[in-house]
């Protein structure tokens, strides 16, 4: 087999999008537009691949750097048209071979399906072009694939297109693979004679047509969709994430109430017999083990989850990790730099922040633990605080194994709470509590004996009568 490169015309302005960020960047399925043609390349084992960029090419360029994609750049300075897109490429490539293959995709058609490009690449055969349509009921603004006796003749632009040609309801979805040599002669015959002055990568077509039979391969219509407005963003980012949630109850994922919840594309571990409640979104680089239930409402982002797990509603945990059979929630907070160790529960309105609990550790009602080293088996009582900011800096608290913190417990970092010490409820902690000992700084209670009757008494009489 020949090698397989990979073109991805992305150098469009986007303007419909009305956006500051480049169309190519607006996510479908958090992932962004640009990166569903990359993934498909390296599916495909492509053996390069080179994306035209041009309009806010640096910020384009420096996402697909971020990722580490390795794919190509090639700047089109200004849209001449898909034909002068591709031109741009061909010094990229001088050095392939004429019988290498190139496969063009778009840079903002995210749902295009690997099996439609296996298809694509055996349709080609011996030909020098095969392309990808598909039939809509109004093809109006399409490229549309006029046939005769149902051989592939040509393509022709809506700007172009005669009533009768606009009439076809096959349309050109602009995916191709060209045999490199064919892509080179036929590139360098080009030319702008047409209603948009403009080099058509289309015009290939009635080039290949002229030498032979142009194999097409027919798409449906989400497939080949692309991205004009939020609105066409919306759409494909709903069937996208259906998709995706079919994908994972096939692998032994329970969903409920699926097109309410939104799993990321990147997302490539979710266990078996792991249950996703309504509302449930799980971003970026999240992994969920087996059997790990996720409760309604609850938000997941690059969070790492053990087996067995369990995360009450409307949890929201980022940049976290959280240990085999811990219970969190509901109404947890775990922001980045959680750790939690197996067997840690987290009860309502516990918020944590760059902490660390140990094995079987507990903290089951509304607590703030931020920077904080806290060992196996402690309990935190309800309402503790780990004060950790001094309104400068940041501070470490320390509770160390078996620990146990009373309620309303204010621990002012930085301090150390010892190993199997008690801290009595209501305290201010400002110095190290050694380990074993029994922490208090209560005022001692004073009680008034027959207080409330004397006080009555007096304002009774002080009244005027
Ligand atoms: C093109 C096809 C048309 C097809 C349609 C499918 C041509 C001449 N026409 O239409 O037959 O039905 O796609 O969507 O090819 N791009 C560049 N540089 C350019 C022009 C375009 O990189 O100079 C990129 C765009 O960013 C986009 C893609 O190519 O990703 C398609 O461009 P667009 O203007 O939408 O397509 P048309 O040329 O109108
Ligand atoms: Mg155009």
């Amino acid at each position: 087999m020949q090698p397989l490169h990979v073109v991805i015309l992305a150098a469009g302005l986007g303007t419909r999008m009305k956006s500051e960020r480049p169309k190519v960047l607006h996510c479908v399925a958090g992932r962004p537009l640009l990166f569903w043609p990359v993934a498909l390349a390296r599916s495909l084992g492509a053996a390069r691949t080179i994306a035209v960029l041009g309009h806010k090419l640096e910020e384009v360029k420096a996402a697909l750097d971020a990722r580490a994609t390795g794919v190509e750049v090639v700047r089109q300075e200004r849209m001449l048209g898909t034909g002068d897109a591709v031109r741009h490429v061909l010094p990229a490539l001088a050095g392939e071979p004429d019988e290498a293959r190139v496969l063009i995709l778009y840079g903002d058609v995210p749902l295009l399906a690997r099996a439609t490009i296996d298809a694509l690449l055996a349709a080609q055969g011996a030909a020098p072009l095969a392309l990808v349509t598909a039939i809509l009921d109004d093809a109006t603004g399409y490229g549309r694939i006029v046939r005769a006796d149902g051989r592939l003749v040509r393509i022709v632009e809506q700007k172009d297109a005669t009533p009768a040609e606009r009439a076809i309801r096959e349309m050109n979805a602009g995916i191709y693979v060209v045999t490199l040599g064919f892509l080179r002669a036929g590139i360098a015959e080009l030319s702008p004679q047409n209603a948009q002055g403009e080099l058509y990568l289309t015009d290939l077509a009635a080039r290949a047509a002229a030498a032979g039979d142009v194999p097409s391969v027919e798409a449906p219509w989400t497939d080949v969709s692309g991205v004009n407005d939020r609105v066409d963003l919306a759409r494909l980012d709903a069937i996208a994430r259906r998709r995706i949630a079919e994908r994972w109850m096939r692998a032994g994922v329970t969903i409920w109430a699926p097109d309410t919840v939104a799993i990321d594309a990147d997302i490539d571990e979710i266990g078996r017999d792991v249950e996703l409640g309504a509302g449930v979104a799980l971003r970026g680089r999240t992994a969920v083990g087996a059997g790990v239930k996720i409760d309604t409402g609850c938000v997941l982002c690059d969070t790492v989850v053990g087996p067995g797990a369990v995360i009450k509603p409307y949890s929201v945990l980022t940049d976290s990790r959280v240990g085999a059979r811990a219970q969190i929630g509901p109404f947890a907070h775990c922001r980045p730099g959680t750790v939690l160790d197996d067997d840690v529960h987290l009860g309502n309105f516990v918020e944590t922040k760059k902490a660390h609990l140990g094995p079987g550790a507990k903290a089951n009602h509304l607590s703030y633990l931020g920077d904080a080293e806290i060992g196996a088996k402690v309990n935190v009582g309800a309402g503790t605080i780990t004060c950790n900011y001094d309104g400068v800096h940041k501070h470490l608290t320390v509770i160390e194994e078996g620990a146990f913190i009373g309620s309303d417990t204010q621990l002012v970092a930085p301090v150390t709470v010892g190993k199997g010490a008690y801290v009595g409820a209501g305290a201010t902690i400002t110095a190290d509590v050694p380990a074993g000992a029994l922490a208090l700084t209560r005022v001692p209670q004073v009680n008034k004996e027959g207080y409330v009757e004397r006080k009555r008494k007096k304002r009774d009489e002080s009244v005027v009568k």
